[in-house]
């Protein structure tokens, strides 16, 4: 198993509040903040405060204990019925990552099927989102050790947006695969998509790979069929944030075309991802909501406009790769392969 150096702690449970790290800041500044109200939960999460799919799961289940705390006060039926459209609300902050509806759902089943009185339904859910991260970590580095069987010797891995240590509660997931196999061959290397609008691949993706001592290339979005071209990718890892039953896999926007010019180029194309990623209640991808956000940004960088500031924006969040670009998909029980309308069920079965 890998050593992970960086003691990154994305998002933890601290006494009666939840602490992350601020991603809107990194990588100019690296500060955490403390998040002690469900509200300011709900914000963070939309904000993209806290980013990446397993880290929102997480996010979403400490939120669900702030809004108890907040309403500890309240008669039982009464705390419950508000609790729970609280968790409603909470859900809704980001619309794609299924990993947050999983993670408050788990909560939820807490709320209703606890017999304990107010404040202990508070301590169960403060608990259960505390094992939330920790079982997070064990699964990424599951995921990791297995996804580095697939790493040819001396690999370059191309990967999108950031499904590292500061997209979980700690190692990541396309990460992760990075993290275990660099620990059995130091000569592999990353090459990191900048990842426009929000530049996770340029912010967080070089700043975490540099700390751990993995190298990376940062190359701009329109620039990847070109290495590919020349020979200079061997596979493609991503994150997910949300695999439907037949294996189409929505991630951030720009993944769809990463995957079309890996397979024009013969290139292996993993996903790495948790099986609470996977939402067997959709059988496509056309039925995952996709987030649409602010036209800011995608008109600024850095608070400057960078276009004619009346110029037309339609800025979705993620996109959809069809199942028939993926190669395998990495999850903690092992790498999935097509046909995912199989595989998955299968997996489903045994766990
Ligand atoms: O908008 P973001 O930064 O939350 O998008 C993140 C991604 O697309 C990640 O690849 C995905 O959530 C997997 S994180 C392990």
């Amino acid at each position: 198993m890998s050593e992970f150096k960086s003691k990154i702690k994305t998002i933890e449970w601290v006494e009666d509040y939840s602490r992350m790290v601020d991603q809107t800041v990194l990588p100019y500044e690296f500060r955490y903040v403390d998040i002690k109200t469900g509200q300011q939960m709900f914000d963070a999460i939309q904000m993209m405060v806290v980013r990446g799919a397993p880290a929102i799961g997480i996010a979403g289940a400490h939120g669900v204990t702030l809004y108890a705390q907040e309403l500890q006060g309240l008669p039982r039926e009464k705390f419950i019925a508000e609790l729970l459209q609280k968790a409603d609300y909470l859900a809704g902050s980001r619309p794609t990552a299924v990993n947050l509806m999983w993670a408050v759902e788990k909560q939820k089943q807490i709320i209703k099927n606890s017999a304990s009185d107010t404040a202990g339904i508070v301590e169960e859910l403060k608990r259960n989102g505390i094992r939330m991260q920790a079982e997070d970590i064990a699964i990424n580095r599951k995921i990791g050790d297995f996804g580095a069987e697939a790493v040819p010797e001396g690999a370059v891995i191309l990967t999108h947006c950031n499904a590292g240590a500061l997209a979980t509660a700690g190692y990541g997931t396309a990460l992760g695969v990075v993290r275990s196999a660099f620990a059995k061959d130091n000569t592999i290397q990353v090459f990191a998509n900048e990842t426009r609008p929000r530049q996770q691949g340029a912010r967080i993706t070089t700043l975490e790979l540099t700390m751990d001592g993995i190298p990376v290339t940062l190359i701009t979005d329109g620039m990847c069929s070109y290495f590919m071209k020349k020979g200079m990718i061997d596979m493609v890892v991503t994150g997910a944030d949300r695999i439907a039953a037949n294996g189409d896999t929505a991630n951030k926007i720009g993944t769809y075309t990463v995957a079309i010019a890996a397979k024009y180029h013969n290139i292996p194309f993993y996903i790495a991802a948790p099986l609470s990623t996977i939402d067997t209640s959709i059988q496509t991808g056309n039925e995952i909501p996709v987030e649409e956000r602010s036209r800011e940004e995608v008109t600024h960088i850095n608070g400057k406009i960078i276009c004619a500031p009346e110029v037309n924006i339609i800025n979705p969040g993620f996109d959809v790769t069809p199942n028939e670009l993926i190669t395998g998909i990495i999850t903690e029980a092992g790498i999935l392969r097509p046909d995912y309308n199989t595989s998955i069920k299968n997996v489903f079965s045994f766990v």
